[in-house]
Order: C-alpha cells, then structure tokens, then sequence
C-alpha cells in the first residue's frame, strides 16, 4: 500500500465538461445580450458557479440583484445538466481509465476535488460512480478554488496528511489551490501548466503513470 494520495481534479482532467459549460453559460449570455466567448469561458475554470456568473456579468452593461443572479445560475445549472445527460461511459477516454485502474493496482488511495455540485451525477455519467475512495465537491466546501478548503477536505475523507497527497489540476486556480493546502500539484492542460506555482507539468494524463511508480 502507498502512503500516497492523489486527489483528482475533475472537469478538464477526468473528462471534459467545458463544451457543455461554455453552451449553457452562452445560451445564459445570449439571453441577456452579454458578450460571451470561449476566452472568457477559460477564466470559468476551477471557479464556482456563481463566480463563474459575475466574470461573465463583467460586460453587463447593468447591475443585478443577488435573486436575479440566483435565478441565472440555476437556469443555466438546468440547461447544462440537461447537456450532461448527453454524457456516457464513452466520454471517458481509454488513457484516462487505464491510467486510474493502473494507480488503483499500485495502491494510491484516489479522491476526487472538484468545485463542481454536480461531481457525483458526472461520474455516474461517465462510469465512475464508486470508483474513487472519497469524494470532496461543491456540495462540501463555502469557499471555491483557489482556496484550499475543497482540497483539505478530501485529505480528511482519505484520512491522509496534505503532504502525502499529489494534486492532479487543470486550472491555475487549482493549482494555487493545492499549494495553499501545502500538497504536491502535477499541472495537466490548462492555465496550470506553466503558471509557476506547479510542482511538475505532466505530459499527458498517461503520464501519471510514468512518473508515480
Ligand atoms: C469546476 C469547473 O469544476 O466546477 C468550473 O471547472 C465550474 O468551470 C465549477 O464553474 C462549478 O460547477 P457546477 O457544476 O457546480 O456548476
Ligand atoms: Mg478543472
């Protein structure tokens, strides 16, 4: 058994839910006659949804009560859970679930850390209910990424020191994230690759596999 843990970020690292995001986060702006594009839907990455609605209420050109900014996220909560219904088994990648079983046989204990509310519902999707040890998601934390809370409280469900677990991150925010939780943070894709606060830019999520023996 290793005393290791890894702690997995999941939209953009397990699967890529940032089209379906971008979608309902577009059709939200349209409506209101906010300018919206994928440029600003990258600054949405690892943040929570109702910081995700005030970048995007940058360009307003008006102000909005916080019911009306209540309203907004769950309509647009609603548009992109009908969008994760799209999502199978088959949006889970050959490398990725390899990759995970590979790690599993060498006993890491695997978590999950993810700002997102809807974490247990995307894995159910994708085929991963009940494959990690611990979930920690938006359900569990008050303070988003790039704050640590999310992150710590997987160490806690895992029974793990900070220190003893590697953070596996898309999003400079998660990143950040990982270090103000003083644990190990591998970057893959993203603003977290090269931001300069990582431990190790991995190559490829098959990587994981080369670099933790
Ligand atoms: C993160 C995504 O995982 O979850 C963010 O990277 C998203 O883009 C956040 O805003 C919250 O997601 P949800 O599913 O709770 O709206
Ligand atoms: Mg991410």
């Amino acid at each position: 058994m290793q005393t290791k843990a890894i702690i997995f970020d999941l939209d953009g690292v397990i699967c890529f839910t940032d089209r379906f995001h971008y979608q309902a986060w577009k059709q939200l702006a349209d409506r209101l006659g906010i300018y919206f594009d994928e440029k600003i839907n990258d600054r949405l990455r690892g943040v929570s949804r109702m910081a995700s609605l005030e970048i995007i209420l940058e360009r307003a050109d008006r102000a909005y009560t916080q019911e009306e900014k209540e309203a907004f996220t769950t309509e647009k909560n609603e548009t992109y859970r009908e969008l994760l219904k799209n999502m199978s088994p088959a949006d889970l990648s050959d490398e990725v679930r390899e990759t995970l079983h590979t790690l599993k046989s060498r006993g890491y204990t695997m978590a999950i850390g993810s700002s997102s509310k809807n974490t247990k519902f995307i894995l159910e999707r994708i085929g991963l209910a009940g494959f990690f040890d611990a979930i920690a998601d938006g359900t569990d934390i008050t303070r988003s990424k790039p704050d640590p809370e999310v992150f710590l409280k997987a160490a806690e469900k895992i029974n793990k020191d900070p220190a003893d677990c590697i953070v596996i991150e898309d999003a400079k925010a998660g990143i950040q994230a990982a270090k103000a939780a003083g644990m190990t943070a591998f970057a893959l894709f993203g603003d977290a690759r090269g931001c300069g606060l990582e431990d190790y830019d991995l190559l490829s999520f098959a990587d994981l596999a080369n670099v933790l023996n």
